[in-house]
């Protein structure tokens, strides 16, 4: 969109001068196809790579091979070989490192060739590998030179023991960025979704990649819903979405005494479409009825989900967003693709930096 274009001849109540700043450039990064902020990804579920396993995976539009080693760290390189171009993940993974099927080269988990058995020795040659963490259940990478900085996290649960439970993977024909104003989307809680009280968020920058926007209302006392609940939230309704590198959004709601943590994993995928994997999660409770009890909380954060993503479906798979006569409603949507453009964007596919 061209945050400097679309500005309303004469702007009503509520609606808004667009953009805040007249001299804001034009938005070059937000719900581009081709382009993604540099920062971790979720590549697939930990769980189904078993040591000594490789696996090939594009994400990003960038060919991978993604194995375990014999140890259990997992790896993540570049997909094909420097010899001949074979995919690396037609290979096998020999103790801690890989060897190509091919010519039977090898690379250890940091790049190196170790091995031509051709030459009886190595050659100074190393394929490219990616910083990878564990975490919420999934492996994810990180797509940037720069240092990685920890993966996304809850932030009411940043030093805590979690559990976990995966969704069910989807992919939606719309830019990660344009699902994720789905939740800041103050007004359509109200249209879509039902809700009885009016949403507005105030937001914080919590780091230079993370942006969370926060109810601020309580209201709604006209509803019979808000008033049976109201003994449960002591302040404001409690909802808040943390958006890192502007594709994964963790979202915090529920009464007082139990908080949902929902994380919505979204990547870039072709012809700028989302590939997105839900994590629900919550914090460890000892014992086996502290296991129970999750097992009821985590299926609850999951009916949680469905419930917010069932009656929005729809629109992502036929939407052509296009924020043309923003209202005050609107504001938080504007201040996110404002976040977004302050980031480092990188070419999807070759995953280089974008520099103009
Ligand atoms: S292509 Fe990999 S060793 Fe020859
Ligand atoms: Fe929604």
């Amino acid at each position: 969109m061209n945050l400097a274009q679309s500005q309303p001849a004469q702007p009503q109540q509520n609606q808004l001068q667009h953009p805040a700043n007249p001299a804001e450039p034009q938005a070059s990064t937000f719900n581009h196809p081709d382009r993604f902020i540099q920062g971790w990804y979720w590549v697939m579920p930990s769980r189904p790579l078993k040591c000594g396993q490789v696996q090939p995976v594009t994400i990003l539009g960038r060919d991978l091979a993604v194995y375990r080693t014999a140890a259990g760290q997992v790896a993540i390189v570049d997909a094909y070989c420097p010899h001949m171009g074979a995919h690396l993940a037609e290979g096998c993974v020999d103790d801690e490192g890989l060897r190509c099927f091919f010519h039977n080269w090898r690379f250890d988990s940091q790049g190196v060739c170790t091995d031509i058995p051709y030459l009886g020795h190595a050659l100074p040659i190393r394929i490219t590998t990616w910083p990878v963490v564990e975490h919420y259940g999934l492996i994810w990478v990180w797509t940037g030179d720069a240092p990685p900085p920890p993966p996304p996290f809850v932030p009411e649960l940043e030093n805590v023991v979690w559990d976990v439970a995966l969704g069910k993977p989807f992919v939606h024909n719309c830019h990660p960025n344009v699902l994720m104003v789905n939740a800041i989307d103050a007004h359509h809680f109200n249209t879509v979704h039902n809700f009885p009280i009016e949403i507005v968020f105030k937001n914080e920058v919590v780091n230079e990649s993370a942006i969370m926007f926060s109810n601020t209302t309580r209201g709604g006392d006209e509803s019979w819903l808000v008033r049976l609940i109201q003994p449960f939230y002591q302040h404001e309704g409690t909802y808040s979405m943390c958006y890192s590198y502007g594709s994964t959004g963790t979202v915090t709601l529920g009464p007082d005494f139990l908080h949902f943590y929902i994380v919505f994993a979204l990547r870039l995928g072709p012809d700028g479409t989302t590939e997105g994997q839900p994590i629900f999660v919550t914090q460890r409770r000892s014992g086996v009825s502290g296991w129970l009890f999750n097992r009821v909380v985590l299926w609850l954060t999951q009916q949680v989900g469905n419930y917010f993503a069932k009656g929005d479906t729809k629109i992502f798979q036929t939407i052509k967003f296009d924020l043309k006569t923003p209202l005050k409603a609107d504001q938080s949507i504007l201040q996110f693709m404002h976040h977004v453009e302050g980031q480092q964007a990188l070419q999807y596919g070759s995953w280089e930096a974008v520099t103009a």
